[in-house]
């Protein structure tokens, strides 16, 4: 009898993890290795955010909370829906879980049935898949188009529908893309799923404040209050304030599935870290200043790896609205041979070869659920990201 459960054969690990291991194992090694796999702002916490967790510690805020949130970080979590997004929330719709990744596995953990569908516009964040997977459910990937700017369009979330689906996975700004959906581009799935009652929206709205140039974000329950009571809206405080480590991640929605997924948590992880959440008030309620002077930096780190990329031969990338991420298909690269003598046959031999001959590392597409593209991460400096893009540009040249 195999000793490893017949659950863990359905996934696999995270291939994104996969690159930056990889990457840092050739840097030990010594190599000149730039690392573009990486998805978390390369800045630090802001000081406010560090200060209130310095500040719970000295004043004993060190035991176990409430096993779905304590009551500040809901109400903190409640003012932010209304603020934000204009959805009103009572702190009974709302759990925190450990980083927004427990919070949505949590979800699909507590809802899912053998044989039930979800819907999931591919390219796709590479967890979403295998924690439907992991959770006993089938995942039905939908591949958005680059000439659609990686955007599903009503049509295909209509095809994709069946009696057997219960949710639809909705991630704007998109990890991999940085696809972010206009109001109109969203009222048109919306109204489709308003056809179709039986199905469920899981929002991720973790790049909700990472949007460029005059794009507005929006969410499903907002530009459809019609799907209010079916819509499990996810967001989380990593991102936008950089607390990629602190672990807090959170959601709103019917309370019958809010005590589901903190069951689930009961049983597991218990409560997210106190110290965290204490931090996560503060990220909040706190000062907003910061975000829009760090989107002013993402912003001209987009339209310079958009412009050199672009500039590359054989690689074409549409302009993303948000997130930190390009998705630039090499379609004009395949075929062709390195220096080296690897032949590119897909995107996967494309970002092995850029990592081994020129040491750029990337997340190949195939990873994401649409091909012939890769990943770049431009969370990192600008001398790394002209670097980086300079040695793209120089071996895509060097195809042959
Ligand atoms: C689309 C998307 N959702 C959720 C998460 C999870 O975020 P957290 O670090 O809060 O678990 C990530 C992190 O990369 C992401 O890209």
């Amino acid at each position: 009898m195999p000793f490893l459960s017949e659950t863990l054969a359905r996934v696999k690990p995270s291939p994104t993890i996969a690159v930056t291991n990889m990457a840092a194992d050739l840097k030990a090694a010594g190599k000149d290795v730039i690392g573009l796999g990486a998805g978390e702002p390369d800045f630090d916490t802001p000081q406010n955010i560090k200060d209130a967790a310095k500040a719970a510690i000295d004043a004993g805020k060190t035991k176990y909370t409430a096993v779905d949130g304590i009551p500040e970080l809901k109400k903190a979590i409640c003012a932010k829906f209304k603020r934000d997004n204009g959805l009103d929330y009572e702190p009974a719709q709302v759990t925190v879980g450990t980083g927004g990744k427990q919070v949505l596995y949590n979800a699909l953990m507590a809802t899912l049935n053998p044989g039930d569908e979800v819907i999931i516009p591919a390219p796709y964040w590479v967890s979403y898949p295998d924690m439907v997977l992991l959770a006993g459910g089938t995942p039905v990937a939908v591949e958005a188009t680059l000439e659609n700017n990686f955007k599903l369009t009503a049509d295909q979330l209509e095809a994709a529908i069946t009696p057997k689906t219960k949710w639809f996975i909705f991630n704007s700004p998109s990890n991999p893309t940085g696809a972010g959906y206009t109001w109109d581009e969203l009222k048109a799935l919306t109204d489709v799923l308003m056809r179709h009652p039986h199905v469920w929206v899981m929002s991720d709205d973790m790049y909700e404040h990472l949007v460029y140039d005059d794009f507005k974000f929006c969410t499903p329950a907002e530009v459809e209050p019609g799907l209010y009571d079916r819509t499990l809206t996810c967001n989380g405080v990593s991102k936008a304030y950089a607390m990629t480590g602190w672990r807090i991640g959170y959601a709103a929605g019917p309370k019958e599935v809010i005590k589901a997924i903190g069951k689930i948590q009961s049983q597991s992880t218990s409560n997210p870290c106190t110290i965290s959440q204490w931090a996560a008030v503060e990220a909040l309620n706190g000062t907003q200043d910061y975000i829009p002077v760090n989107n002013e930096m993402f912003k001209r780190r987009r339209d310079l790896v958009l412009d050199m990329l672009n500039a590359a031969q054989g690689i074409t990338c549409p302009k993303p609205e948000g997130a930190f991420y390009v998705y630039p298909s090499i379609a004009g690269c395949i075929g062709k041979t390195s220096p080296a003598g690897v032949k590119i046959d897909n995107d996967e031999t494309f970002a092995k070869a850029l990592l081994e001959e020129r040491g750029v590392a990337v997340v190949f597409g195939a990873a994401f659920g649409l091909s012939p593209n890769f990943r770049v991460s431009y969370a990192t400096s600008d001398e790394n990201l002209k670097e980086a893009c300079t040695r793209i540009q120089d071996f895509c040249a060097s195809l042959t």
